[in-house]
């Protein structure tokens, strides 16, 4: 049985990982901070003798006896990783070394979420993994961007330091159940002020573009990566390369939520990146790995979600 750290594991994307790896046998053990996530979460896997929560700050040394690292504890969205910047960089930084420095005691393979924010505002478009990003330094994005953008350097010497066997994932806008309900993403954004009957906030004229991933996609390639041959390490893009502009997500999440909110317009903050589509050949390649669920069935899953969950 492998035993198997998650760290930010009560969050959005990490309870799903820890579904998948107690569903497939693994011994789990989630740390969290609670920063961003959430015991709820994870409330359905406590009672499983294979599960175990652990309350942690990623930024301070850990000392366990794992496998495998998944290493997603970070903030993810602007309001939340701008509230308190320095903790972002120090998560996303000393969390990476000392994930990495408990990767090299045990002897565990690691595998990193990245994001698309390493490419900044990009002047390639689809991004693929050789392109270096164009990413303000010194940006209110910067401490999330370049935390991440650190990380991934940790990872590569480490991996070239001391021969670690890492992964590191590329992440693109992903969307489920169980994002945060307020946290700014425009997915989720979107669905509660449709689910509210107020207006839907676009930035802009809404003609910038994203591509949207569903979670179970997205944990499908992570799975993937972290089991895929000793020598490939990534950076490997996971997303979901269907493009849409933000009109047309408004549009589509009036149309699925039989809401009668308005559109209203705001200024785009500083440093929106215009355009975001992942290049995913890599993917498809070395991990066969494509996204399957479309944007409208992985709407209506979300939607139902908070319905259920948030009574709006
Ligand atoms: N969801 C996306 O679209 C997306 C896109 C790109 C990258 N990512 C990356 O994937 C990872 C997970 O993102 P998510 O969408 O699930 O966000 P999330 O905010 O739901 O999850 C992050 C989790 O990390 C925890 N955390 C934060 N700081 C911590 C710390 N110092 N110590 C321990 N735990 C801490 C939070 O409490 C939360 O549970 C993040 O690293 C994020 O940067 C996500």
């Amino acid at each position: 049985m492998k035993r198997t750290l998650v760290t930010g594991g009560a969050g959005f994307l990490g309870s799903h990982l820890c579904d998948r790896l107690i569903e497939r046998g693994d011994d789990v053990l989630c740390v969290d901070n609670f920063y961003t996530g959430n015991k709820r979460n994870v409330a359905h896997l406590m009672a499983h003798s294979h599960f175990e929560l652990m309350r942690h700050d990623v930024s301070f040394p850990l000392y366990v006896e794992v496998d495998r690292i998944y290493n997603l504890a970070c903030p993810a969205s602007p309001v939340h990783y701008q509230f308190d910047p320095v903790q972002t960089t120090k998560t996303s930084v000393h969390g990476a070394i000392n994930m990495l420095g408990l990767a090299k005691r045990v002897k565990a393979r690691i595998l990193q979420a990245s994001t698309s924010e390493v490419y900044g505002d990009p002047e390639v478009h689809p991004q693929p993994e050789g392109y270096w990003g164009r990413v303000n330094p010194i940006g209110i994005r910067s401490c999330y961007d370049e935390g991440k953008r650190c990380a991934e350097t940790l990872f590569f010497d480490y991996h070239r330091q001391h021969r670690l066997e890492i992964k590191v994932m590329r992440i693109f806008n992903t969307y489920g159940p169980r994002m945060h309900p307020n946290d700014g993403r425009v997915v989720s954004n979107f669905i509660v002020q449709a689910l509210k009957g107020q207006d839907i906030t676009i930035y802009g004229d809404g003609q910038q573009t994203r591509s949207f991933c569903y979670v179970s996609d997205l944990i499908d390639g992570m799975l993937r990566l972290m089991e895929s041959p000793a020598d490939f390490t990534g950076p490997v893009n996971i997303g979901n390369p269907g493009e849409f502009t933000m009109l047309e997500l408004a549009e589509n999440v009036l149309r699925l939520t039989g809401s009668r909110s308005k559109l209203i317009h705001q200024p785009l903050p500083s440093d929106d990146p215009k355009q975001r589509q992942p290049d995913i050949q890599l993917a498809k390649s070395a991990l066969d790995w494509t996204p399957k669920v479309c944007l409208e069935d992985g709407l209506r899953e979300t939607i139902t979600y908070f319905e259920k969950t948030h009574q709006l």
